[in-house]
């Protein structure tokens, strides 16, 4: 399998060629960036792990590096200014991302090639790539709130001091200020959070806080995530490529899960080869089906404001 990242030498790219590499699926990882010198050490540094990392095949380049991959993964994205609102940092990053589809469309793409978008604001953008028709709708989708998840069930698995693997908490919705903490199906292997003694609502608001903050809290201590991003990329990239129906809440075109249509955003995704084989509906109670319904809300109006 040949994946190439787009914005590959940025932090949250690196990170995922890393991740990709040690996760030993992948043959080939092609690396492009604006910044050339950054791809080309990039891909230097992780070639010389090649000898203990199972020889994936790393390099860089232009746009031409990208023809023939299976999976294209994009990472670039514009940091917000001091003084930028959020509004005006995704309409730079919207312009962005237009000239990197631009780009895609002079690529040797294969029919079945799947583009997951990680720049933010990522369901925008998914949404953006999936009205490009670049590709067809299944084969485009973002990364959402897979990140978000991950940091669900390993802040409650710390929380109850138990493996995060066994922990099964899904949020859904928008990847932003508007996710879904999902607790009426949330267990430890099987018994439900709710029935736990001790945990507490207080606990739970809690922790879904630190959630919701976890990407601001990791740019404030460290200037921006990457670890974790990229090993959620790596979860994606391994789904499509081992094609065994895993289920992840990727960001997808909604077409009536819920009532929610038009728009991009996460619910549980069964992924195979070619991308999203079928959206799943969520089991929800009325708080949750409510808060994912103002998540499609709050996504539509940045549709709209933007003019995707
Ligand atoms: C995060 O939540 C970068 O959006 C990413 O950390």
């Amino acid at each position: 399998m040949k994946v190439s990242i787009i914005g590959g030498a940025g932090r949250v790219g690196a990170d995922a060629a890393y991740a990709l590499q040690l996760g030993g699926l992948v043959r080939d990882i092609a690396i492009v960036d604006m910044n050339r010198d950054m791809a080309d050490g990039e891909a230097l540094d992780l070639r010389h792990g090649a000898a203990l990392t199972d020889g994936t095949r790393i390099f860089s380049g232009g746009y031409e590096v990208v023809d023939g991959s299976d999976c294209v993964v994009i990472t670039a994205g514009l940091r917000r200014k001091p003084d930028e609102s959020r509004l005006e940092l995704i309409n730079r990053n919207v312009g962005l991302f237009k000239s990197i589809l631009g780009s895609l469309k002079e690529c040797e793409l294969k029919p079945d090639t799947t583009i997951l978008v990680v720049s933010n604001p990522v369901d925008i953008l998914t949404y953006l790539a999936v009205k490009s028709e670049i590709l067809p709708p299944n084969q485009v989708f973002g990364l959402g709130t897979v990140l978000d998840t991950c940091r669900f069930r390993s802040l409650l698995g710390a929380h109850f001091n138990v493996g995060a693997q066994h922990v099964h908490a899904l949020i859904l919705g928008e990847h932003g200020d508007s996710m879904v903490p999902i607790w009426s199906s949330a267990t430890i292997s099987g018994v439900p959070l709710s029935s736990i003694p001790g945990f507490s609502q207080d606990q739970a608001h809690e922790i879904f806080e630190q959630t919701k903050k976890a990407g601001a809290e990791v740019i404030r201590l460290k200037g921006g995530a990457g670890r974790a991003v990229g090993v959620s990329i790596m979860a994606v990239v391994h789904a499509l490529f081992l094609d065994r129906g895993t289920i992840l809440p990727i960001s997808t075109y909604q077409n009536g899960t819920l009532g929610i249509e038009d728009v991009c955003l996460s619910m549980p995704t069964k992924i195979g080869r070619r991308g999203v084989i079928r959206v799943l509906e969520p089991v929800t109670n009325f708080i949750e089906q409510e808060g994912l319904q103002m998540s499609a809300e709050s996504l539509k109006k940045v549709i709209e404001q933007v003019g995707v």
